[in-house]
C-alpha cells in the first residue's frame, strides 16, 4: 500500500515537530510494509515570505492531491501587522475551508503516567478521556458580514455568528457516531439562552439524535461547560460544539493532561481525507531550541493512521509506544516535574527517536 501525505511544516516550531512525526511514520512503514510518499509545501508566514501569500495555490493543490495532510503550525509575531487576509492564521482557515474539513476531533486523554504534570488534582483528572468534536468551517470564524467600519462617527468591529442547518446536522452526525464507538454519551455545548445561532444548534442536534437512540444526549451552556471541565471532567465522554466555543474549550481541556504539547487533532471531511495537526501553535520563541514536546504531533500521526488510512493497528502501536516511553520516565520540558523519581528530561529530537525506536521494538 502507498499513501500520499502532504507535509506542511509551517512556521516556528512546526517544521521541527513534523520531522519527529515523520520519524515515527518511518517506523510504521517498516513495521507494516507500507509506503508513505511525502510532498512538502509551504504554509503560513514562510509561504508569505516566499511568494507573498500564506496559502499559495501550489500548496492547496498538493494538499488536495494527497491522501492526508500533516501540518505543524502557523504564525509568528513578525506577521502581526499584515492585513488580516495575509496573516498566517488565514492560511489555516483557508485550507480547512478549501478541503471542507468540517469536523475537528480533539481527544483529551490523561495518561496515568502524567497525572502530576497537570495543575489540577490527581483525583479530578485521573482517567479523563474526552473527545471534543469541534465544528470547523462555520460560525463567527467565517460568517459574513464582517469587518471594521465607521458607524455613527466611531469605528465598530463586527463578525457574524451564523450556522446553517446542514452545517450543524453533518457535524452532529459525526459526533453521535463518535459517541456510538465510545461510552455513548454526547454533550452538546451552546449558548442557547442568549444566542439565536445556538437556539438553532440545539434544535438541530436534538432532531439528529432521533437517529441515535443508543446515545444519551445532553445539552450544556458554554459557560457552565467551561466550569464543569475543570470541576469534574470525568462526566464527559463526547462533546460537540461550534467553532469558536470548541476553540476555547479545547485549549482549556488541554490543561487536564497538563500540556498543550500532548494534544493531537484530526480535521475531517465526508471522505477519508483529513488534516492532522497538534492543537498547539507555532511558539516562535521556542524555535530552534530543541525543547518542545513532539507528542501532540506524533499522536496526530496516529490519528492519521486511524481516520484517513483505516490502519487501526498502526494507530494503536504509535499510542502504545508513546505510553511506554512516558512510563519509562522520559519527559520533554513542558511535562517534566523536577525531583520526580525515575524521570529525566529529553529534547524534541530525543523524544522522536525514543518513540520511533519503541515502535520497532514492540
Ligand atoms: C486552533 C487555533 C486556530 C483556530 C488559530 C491558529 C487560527 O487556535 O486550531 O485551535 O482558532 O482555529
Ligand atoms: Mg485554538
Amino acid at each position: 500500500m502507498r499513501y500520499k501525505i502532504a507535509l506542511l511544516g509551517g512556521d516556528g516550531i512546526g517544521p521541527a515537530i513534523i520531522n519527529e512525526g515523520v520519524k515515527v511514520l518511518n517506523s510504521i512503514e517498516h513495521r507494516f510494509g507500507i509506503k508513505f510518499e511525502y510532498e512538502k509545501a509551504l504554509i503560513g508566514g514562510c509561504a508569505y515570505d516566499d511568494c507573498g501569500h500564506p496559502l499559495p495555490e501550489s500548496t492547496l493543490s498538493i494538499a488536495k492531491d494527497a491522501d492526508a495532510v500533516f501540518l505543524g503550525a502557523v504564525g509568528d509575531w513578525k506577521y502581526d501587522s499584515l492585513p488580516p487576509e495575509l496573516r498566517p492564521e488565514k492560511a489555516l482557515l483557508g485550507i480547512r475551508k478549501a478541503l471542507n474539513l468540517f469536523a475537528n476531533l480533539r481527544p483529551v486523554t490523561v495518561f496515568d503516567e502524567l497525572t502530576d504534570a497537570s495543575t489540577l488534582k490527581e483525583n479530578v483528572i485521573k482517567g479523563v478521556d474526552i473527545m471534543i468534536v469541534r465544528e470547523l468551517t462555520g460560525d463567527v470564524y467565517f460568517g459574513q458580514p464582517r469587518g471594521i467600519e465607521e458607524i455613527n462617527g466611531e469605528r465598530a468591529g463586527f463578525n457574524n455568528m451564523i450556522y446553517f442547518e446542514k452545517e450543524i446536522e453533518r457535524v452532529a452526525h459525526v459526533a453521535f457516531q463518535t459517541a456510538q464507538k465510545r461510552k455513548k454519551k454526547l454533550c452538546s455545548v451552546d449558548k442557547a439562552n442568549v444566542l439565536d445561532a445556538s437556539r438553532l444548534w440545539r434544535e438541530v442536534v436534538t432532531a439528529v439524535s432521533d437517529n441515535y437512540p443508543d446515545v444519551e444526549l445532553t445539552h450544556m451552556y458554554v459557560d457552565n461547560a467551561a466550569m464543569q471541565l475543570i470541576r469534574d471532567p470525568k462526566q464527559f465522554d463526547v462533546i460537540v460544539t461550534g467553532n469558536i466555543f470548541g476553540d476555547i474549550l479545547s485549549d482549556e481541556a488541554s490543561m487536564l493532561p497538563g500540556s498543550l504539547g500532548m494534544l493531537p487533532s484530526a480535521s475531517l471531511s465526508n471522505n477519508q481525507k483529513g488534516l492532522f495537526e497538534p492543537i498547539h501553535g507555532s511558539a516562535p520563541d521556542l524555535k530552534g531550541k530543541n525543547i518542545v514536546n513532539p507528542i501532540a504531533t506524533i499522536l496526530s500521526a496516529a490519528m492519521m493512521m486511524r481516520y484517513s488510512f483505516g490502519l487501526d493497528d498502526a494507530a494503536l502501536l504509535i499510542e502504545k509506544s508513546v505510553k511506554n516511553i512516558l512510563k519509562m520516565g522520559y519527559r520533554t520540558k513542558d511535562i517534566y516535574i523536577p525531583d520526580t523519581a525515575g524521570t529525566s528530561i529529553v529534547s524534541t529530537t530525543q523524544m522522536g527517536d525514543l518513540v520511533s525506536k519503541e515502535i520497532l521494538n514492540l
